[in-house]
């Protein structure tokens, strides 16, 4: 169950959020629990995070290790600030920063050369699904992005499944909707690296999951857990959902 918290709070949000929020997940062993915050927030979070069951996560790294690369982040500078998780290729970055499958392949390579996991995220936009071409899309982004890591390193990563006409607009996939796209990748990267490997994956799906919808979503056996915005960045919300 991961947070992706885009940019939105302040490091005094986030230490704020931790102390309402690790109280409410203290015995939630039954999930992975990751919040995304902003870079500058890494701190913050790790530090209100402390011994918790609750992993740190970034939003996006850059691939190389160093070097004259203004703005930039790369994985060991979040390895060193206590990152376990990053979120790559999120449609946001697709859509206004200019994200490729030829990225996504990169930044995944570095963030598992690092030591990173990565939350790798596939989905089709809207006038896609209306032309029946979602299939074509997410194979696509497979076969670019993902298919091309070894089997070892595919072990490394969680992939998140979010419609992009789902995100931020109050528009869920219906549960059998999403699990028809989770089955559809999980037949992708059982063809590419085998059966025992597809079985043992995590899809996570993302795109206005709340509260009220989860328990629908994560009744599909498909479904392996969620990638959520909005509402993880209110702690009560946040820990109802991991808590489904
Ligand atoms: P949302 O965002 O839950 O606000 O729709 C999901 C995401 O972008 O990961």
């Amino acid at each position: 169950m991961a947070g992706n918290w885009k940019m939105y709070k302040t490091a005094g949000d986030t230490t704020v959020f931790f102390e309402r929020f690790l109280p409410l997940v203290a015995t939630s062993t039954h999930a992975d629990i990751a919040i995304c915050p902003t870079y500058v927030n890494i701190p913050a979070a790790v530090a209100a995070a402390g011994n918790s069951r609750v992993g740190i996560g970034a939003q996006n790294l850059y691939w190389a290790k160093e070097g004259a690369f203004t703005g930039e982040i790369s994985g060991p500078m979040l390895k060193a600030a206590g990152c376990e998780y990053v979120i790559i290729g999120h449609s946001e970055r697709r859509q206004y920063f200019g994200e490729t499958e030829e990225t996504v392949l990169k930044r995944t390579l570095a963030a598992i050369e690092h030591g990173l996991k990565p939350i790798v995220c596939v989905g089709e936009r809207l006038e896609e699904r209306e032309s029946n071409n979602t299939e074509t899309v997410l194979r696509a982004q497979f076969d670019g992005g993902i298919a091309p890591l070894t089997a070892e390193q595919f072990a490394q990563i969680t992939i998140a499944y979010e419609p992009v006409w789902a995100i931020g607009t109050g528009k869920t996939a219906t549960p059998d909707m999403a699990a028809d796209a989770h089955r559809f990748i999980r037949g992708l990267v059982a063809a590419r690296f085998g059966d025992a490997a597809a079985a043992a994956t995590r899809i996570l799906y993302g795109g206005s999951v709340k509260p009220d919808n989860v328990k629908g979503l994560m009744a599909q056996p498909e479904i392996d857990g969620a990638l959520v915005g909005g509402a993880s960045l209110e702690a009560a919300s946040f820990a109802s959902i991991v808590n489904f």
